[in-house]
């Protein structure tokens, strides 16, 4: 379908692009700042493994079909369900991926701006001669602030916003070709210097001797919620995505390689922090500022952290900037496609209406701390209800469409390149859509939150 002036839809140029561009979306503060907090949450080694299962399992699967739907449809979240299953309440799961962006940017671009501030710190030489304690003290004291944090996120928010406006192409794809790579690079010289660190054991431990007396139901559903998180999948990022994906790519290839990629950035991700953890004292459950208490710590401590951090924070930044912009574009694709605006139009109303939900996020953690509903901040309830709500009910709707309603044939067809390729594990795929993956969703969201009790 055109756009309104008949121009073609934007797309990406090249499988390179399409994958940069997709891998720049799951890799992001998911990796780096999420994973780690959740995992240290959740007691470490228990956690990953089970995490793990779910990347394979449902992970994988789901963003194969987000992929096919989108490229099937060629239309954002919501259009894409309208045009493949017309006259159908289906085009609801993409309404619910629309809401989702917003609480997910919301909280995202409070993060997001922490990144920025530190890398001003990291600039201004702020980390060197501070103890452990004092870095601490110094990112509490930051975070709890009103206008700093308020700036930042808006200036986050602006970015992504003129990312976004700049179009796929010109846009998303150009940035995250070069920055992913060298974001890589970074974090394994990190690695090597946490690692290496004096009592760096202990997190080695953590991160890999499962300890399963820590499991609970809720443990279970922070896994798959931090997988589907992780992976930018269950809202429709990865259908507005596959909606840019031209006819010859390999969606199951692309779907692999960028799963691979995320899932081994988290990794290493923890493998940087946690040996960290331990060396420097820090309690591994220390929840959302968790990143950003140790990472200091390991510049100071790092030959050339100088020089380390401002890189590092660079590139966490445009990690994060890459994924701002996946899901950015599902609301103002949505906007400019289905509500007949200008993209210019969409990127504005978006970017102003979430920017204005995220300054609830982001004082969250200054005047707004003490307002602590049902256990959670403002910021915290919509970081649970993102990653834990309503991505895995998306990502349950998806596979079920896939699965059983949107023709096998078609399906196959997609995935295929209308049988051009060879996709052996097909029959698989599908099994798993239909059955395995449902269950196994409906079952982890139901006891997770405590509906179903054994
Ligand atoms: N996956 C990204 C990260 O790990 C965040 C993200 C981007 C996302 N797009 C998404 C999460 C869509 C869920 C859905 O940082």
């Amino acid at each position: 379908m055109a756009t309104l002036n008949n121009a073609p839809r934007d797309s990406f140029s090249s499988r390179i692009g399409v994958i940069a561009a997709a891998a720049g979306s799951a890799v992001g503060l998911g990796n780096i700042w999420r994973f780690p907090y959740v995992a240290g949450e959740n007691g470490g080694g228990a956690f990953l493994l089970i995490y793990l299962g779910f990347i394979l399992a449902i992970g994988f699967p789901v963003m194969l079909a987000e992929l096919t739907i989108g490229r099937r449809a060629q239309l954002n979240a919501l259009g894409s369900f309208k045009k493949l299953a017309p006259g159908k309440p289906w085009f609801l799961v993409g309404l619910m991926g629309i809401v989702a962006a917003f609480l997910i940017l919301a909280f995202y671009s409070t993060i997001a701006g922490w990144t920025l501030e530190y890398l001003i710190q990291a600039i201004g030489n702020q980390f060197a001669g501070k103890s452990p304690n004092q870095l601490k003290e110094s990112f509490e004291i930051f975070q709890s602030g009103t206008f700093r944090p308020l700036l930042w996120q808006m200036i986050f928010m602006f970015l992504t916003g003129y990312i976004v406006y700049s179009g796929v192409k010109n846009g998303i794809e150009k940035y995250t070709k070069i920055l992913m790579p060298v974001l890589f690079l970074l974090i394994l010289v990190m690695t090597v210097r946490s690692v290496t660190l004096e009592g760096a054991s202990g997190g080695l431990n953590f991160l890999f001797k499962p300890d399963f007396s820590k499991i609970t139901w809720p443990v279970v559903l922070d896994a798959l919620g931090q997988a589907a998180f992780s992976l930018s999948i269950g809202m429709g990022a990865l259908i507005t995505y596959g909606s840019y994906i031209q006819k010859n790519n390999p969606l199951p290839n692309i779907a692999l390689q960028v799963t691979a990629a995320d899932t081994l950035i988290a990794i290493l991700a923890g493998v940087m922090i946690f040996p960290a953890v331990f060396a420097f004292n820090i309690d591994p459950a220390e929840g959302f500022g968790l990143v950003f208490i140790v990472l200091p710590n390991i510049f100071e401590q790092m030959a050339g952290g100088y020089f380390f951090s401002i890189l590092f924070f660079v590139l966490l930044a445009i990690a994060a900037l890459t994924s701002t912009v996946s899901v950015l574009e599902v609301v103002v694709a949505y906007f400019s496609e289905e509500l007949k605006m200008t993209r210019n139009k969409a990127t504005i109303i978006a970017s102003v209406a979430i920017s204005f939900v995220g300054v609830f996020a982001t004082l969250s953690f200054g005047p707004l701390s003490d307002d602590i509903i049902f256990g959670r901040t403002i910021f915290g309830w919509f970081d649970y209800l993102s990653a834990n709500v309503f991505l895995p009910v998306g990502a349950l709707a998806i596979v079920v469409f896939v699965g059983w309603f949107m023709g096998k044939r078609n399906v196959k067809n997609e995935i295929t390149n209308e049988g051009s390729l060879k996709v052996l594990f097909f029959p698989v795929f599908i099994w798993i859509v239909r059955l395995i993956a449902p269950v196994a969703i409906a079952v982890v969201f139901l006891y997770g939150l405590g509906v179903l009790k054994l």
